[in-house]
Order: structure tokens, then C-alpha cells, then sequence
């Protein structure tokens, strides 16, 4: 609800002034940013629906112990970028920096591996991870994510998943220019032999290496295979790929996506330096990376997980999924230009003069926004004059003025704010002449869809597992 302010009242507030801030790297989503969050979560929800996807939402916190044993201890986001305290019991608590690891920790204490196989699950929440802030990186980001569990260990499933990817940002007009990088990193089977292929290779090479990968190449010699360091870049070039070593199986494995790639027409690149910086991933690894900008930034990558289960006390239990950062994408669309439809638009304000005034303005007000007329007003005292201005800097299609003389007579102002005319009508015409203004496709009349009285318990249940 709005306060009228004289027209020129701007403050103008030194920032060192402000008291608090917002912590480095986490920011406020204005609402036009929500414009396009809206717009990002209504593609997601639209493309997974079609696919059988259900929506999941896990704590924000989860034990720290989670991640460490799950993306791995010597990665970057355990080692440095994990938002970890203890709580007043003193457990040690994380603030999620990835989804994966919630997931798979809900299906297993939820029984959902009982459930009809897979269960196929998506996410659209805020991460944490402590980088440091530069473009496409933040300390609190959205991440939309898919996790297909229980699925075969069929490449046909990495392949869908990978064009659902593809389908969301086709949807978001981001797909031009966008190329998957594709890698198999292998499974317990092959991967040690190849780490050791690798470690033997970088052996005699170590001084060259920047320090980061110094210390890689004792605790996580792959992720020597992405430094950015140009050097590292160098000796990676020439380093044993992890594709050349893999099992029979991995390698079959490999061939079948690559022929399911090309059916579904994905243009996609094999990328022996594309490992990931999670320790959960076998077999298919995957970026969405621009062609123009090549690794500075992928847009998002996932990968397969099948022994990340069974690890973490669960059944054998096959996995694939990707995470895509939603800010990457909204940086991305108005990098190329991209606006997205919205429902903001003011399309009545309501000025009235006077308590009387107020009285026949409040149900007025609320039978338009029922109408799904966007409606606004200001109840506070003010000139009409005043009122009006504001109306104008709100964008205000249409205004409904109610001062002494229309609450005598019964009847109503009614301005085009565009053109500046005005009419004066009964009262009681102000709706109907309002409805024919604005046509059914410019109203508002969206429902969340009609309520069922459910006749068990089953029912019930089947609604909801969790407020009982
Ligand atoms: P990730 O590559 O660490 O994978 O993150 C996925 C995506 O999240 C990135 O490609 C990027 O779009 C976004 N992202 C990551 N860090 C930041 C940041 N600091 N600021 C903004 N955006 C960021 C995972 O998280 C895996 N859990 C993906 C996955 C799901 N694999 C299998 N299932």
C-alpha cells in the first residue's frame, strides 16, 4: 500500500549512510528481476510437467558431514566455499551449496526408492557457496535442478536429460551458440588406473603446475585436466584423456550417447577436459558451455551418479541429473537482449477525496482486482491533484476519480490517463464500463484451480504426505 509523497520528494541517501547491507555476494531480487524469475520457474515447471518430473524442496540446511562425503572432501566447495556453523547443540550445520546431495538424501529417508521407479525430481531454490563474487558467481545463487533416480543405467536416460536441458533453454532463447561438452570420466572400475595413468604423466611436470594444482595433484589429480591457469592449460592438452581408458562397459557406454545425442539432433562436442568439480560423478559427464565465451562460465552441467546411492546407505541405485544457476541465465537473456512478458502493468488507479469518498472506493476497489483488473489507489490523506500525478507515474491506464461532488450525486469520474479526457457515469457503471474496456485476455483472472474435499484418509494422504 502506498503513502502519497509530495511529487518532488526524492531522497537522496549517501550508501555509507545505509546501516546494513546485504552480505557480499547475496542480493535482493527486485521485482523486476522477479519478472524473470517468474517467467524462468514457469518454463521449468512447464517442461518438467511434460516429462513426469515432480517438484522437491530439502532444508537449506543440511550436516555438513553430508557434502563432505558426498561432493567429495578435497573440492573447492568443501575446502573453501561452504557456509558451515555449528548449531546450539553444536552439530555442525551447511547452508546446501548444490542440491544433489539433499536429494538423494531425501529419497532415502523418505522410502521414495519404494515407490514406482524412477522418481524423477526437480528444484528451484537458493544455494550458497562463500566464492569470490564476479559475474555469473554469487554467494547466494538460485540453481534449478534435476535428479533422476532409479532410472536404468542406460545412456538413452543421459540423453533426455540432456535434451530437456536443451528444451529450457531453447525456451529462454538462449540455445543458439550453445554446444554441450560431453565426457565420460569412467566408473571404480577403470577410473584408479587411469588417476594413476594421469599422476605418472604430471609426475616429472610438477614444477610447471600453478600451487592450486600442486596440491591437486595429490588429493584430486582430474581437476588438473580444468585449471584456467595457462600453463596448467598447456600440460593438460598433452595429458592421457580420461576417454582412452575407460572399461569396456564406460566405453560402450560412451558410444550408445553419443548415437542417442544425435538422434535427438543436440550439436554436442566431446571435451576431454570436462571433469567437474564434484567427486560424485561416473561415467557421463556434461556443460552447456557458449561457443563464443568456451569454458568462462558453463551455463550449467550435470552428470551421472550411480554409485552415489549406494554410498551414502541406500540400495544400488542408477542416477543422472543436471543444475542449471537461474542468475547465469537471466545474465545470459539480457545479454542477448531478451525481455519476458509480465502482468505488472497498472491498469486502473483509484483517487478519491473524504471519508464518504473512502467508503464507496473500498469495495469498488475490490470488485475490480476480483474482475482481474489491476487496481491500485492511495487511501492516505492527500489532494486528488497529488493522486493523480501518482497514478501517472505508476503508468496508470485508466483512473477512477471519486471527489465531494460524485459522492452527492452518486456518480464517478472516469480519465483516460493516456489521452487525458474524462467522463463523468453513474457509479454503478464504473465495472461494467470497465469490463468492456479491458478485454478477457488483459484481465487477470488466474486461478489456482478449485478445491476437492477428499473422501479418506488414503486421499488424503495421497495429497500430502507431510502437514497431518
Ligand atoms: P555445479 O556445476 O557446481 O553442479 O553447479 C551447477 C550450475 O549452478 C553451474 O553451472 C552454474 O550455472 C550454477 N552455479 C554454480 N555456482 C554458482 C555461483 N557461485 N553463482 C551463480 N551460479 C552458480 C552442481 O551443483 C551439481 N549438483 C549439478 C548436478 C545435479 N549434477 C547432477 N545433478
Amino acid at each position: 500500500m502506498f503513502q502519497v509523497k509530495d511529487e518532488n520528494s526524492q531522497i537522496e541517501l549517501d550508501q555509507e549512510q545505509i546501516k546494513f547491507q546485504s552480505p557480499r555476494g547475496m542480493q535482493d531480487l527486485l521485482p523486476e528481476e522477479h519478472r524473470y524469475f517468474t517467467f524462468i520457474k514457469k518454463v521449468v515447471r512447464h517442461r518438467c510437467r511434460q516429462a513426469g518430473i515432480l517438484r522437491i524442496t530439502t532444508p537449506v540446511l543440511e550436516p555438513t558431514e553430508l557434502f563432505v562425503r558426498t561432493v567429495g572432501e578435497d573440492t573447492d566447495i568443501v575446502t573453501k566455499e561452504m557456509y558451515t556453523f555449528a548449531d546450539k547443540k553444536g552439530r555442525s550445520l551447511t547452508l546446501r551449496p548444490e542440491g544433489t546431495a539433499g536429494v538423494v538424501r531425501a529419497y532415502l529417508q523418505n522410502n521414495l526408492f519404494n515407490r514406482p521407479q524412477p522418481v524423477d525430481l526437480y528444484y528451484f531454490d537458493p544455494m550458497w557457496r562463500y566464492e569470490r563474487p564476479q559475474a555469473g558467481r554469487y554467494r547466494q545463487f538460485w540453481q534449478f535442478g534435476v535428479e533422476c533416480l532409479g532410472g536404468e543405467n542406460d545412456p538413452a536416460i543421459d540423453a533426455q536429460i540432456m535434451h530437456l536441458g536443451w528444451k529450457i533453454i531453447s525456451d529462454l532463447g538462449l540455445a543458439s551458440d550453445i554446444e554441450i561438452q560431453i565426457n565420460s570420466i569412467g566408473c571404480p572400475k577403470c577410473r584408479p588406473q587411469y588417476l594413476e595413468n594421469l599422476a605418472n604423466y604430471y609426475e616429472d611436470k610438477k614444477h610447471t603446475l600453478c600451487a592450486e594444482c600442486k596440491k591437486r595433484l595429490e588429493t584430486n589429480p582430474m581437476r588438473l585436466l580444468d585449471c584456467k591457469n595457462e600453463d596448467c592449460q598447456l600440460l593438460a592438452q598433452n595429458a592421457p584423456k580420461p576417454t582412452e581408458h575407460l572399461c569396456q562397459e564406460c566405453s560402450d557406454h560412451f558410444q550408445r550417447l553419443q548415437e542417442f545425442l544425435k538422434v535427438l539432433e543436440l550439436p554436442f562436442n566431446i571435451n576431454p577436459r570436462v571433469v567437474r568439480g564434484l567427486d560424485y560423478y561416473t561415467k557421463t559427464v556434461f556443460e552447456f558451455w557458449d561457443k563464443k565465451k568456451q569454458g568462462a562460465a558453463a551455463l550449467f552441467g550435470g552428470g551421472r551418479y550411480d554409485t552415489l546411492v549406494e554410498q551414502m546407505g541406500g540400495p544400488a541405485t542408477a542416477a543422472v541429473g543436471f543444475g542449471m544457476g537461474v542468475e547465469r541465465l537471466i545474465a545470459e537473456m539480457k545479454a542477448r537482449k531478451i525481455g519476458v512478458p509480465h502482468k505488472d502493468k497498472v491498469q486502473v488507479f483509484v483517487a478519491q477525496l473524504g471519508h464518504e469518498a473512502k467508503l464507496k472506493c473500498l469495495p469498488l476497489i475490490s470488485a475490480l482486482r476480483n474482475e482481474g483488473i489491476h487496481t491500485m489507489n492511495s487511501l492516505g490523506h492527500s489532494a486528488l491533484k497529488a493522486q493523480l500525478k501518482l497514478a501517472d507515474k505508476f503508468g496508470a491506464e485508466w483512473a477512477v476519480i471519486i471527489g465531494d461532488l460524485e459522492v452527492q450525486q452518486d456518480t464517478a469520474l472516469l480519465r483516460d490517463m493516456r489521452i487525458g479526457e474524462q467522463q463523468i457515469l453513474p457509479f454503478d457503471q464504473i465495472i461494467p464500463t470497465l469490463l468492456n474496456i479491458f478485454t478477457e485476455e488483459q484481465r487477470d483472472t488466474y486461478t489456482p484451480g478449485e478445491l476437492e474435499w477428499l473422501e479418506t484418509e488414503n486421499d488424503l494422504k495421497n495429497n500430502s504426505i507431510y502437514f497431518q
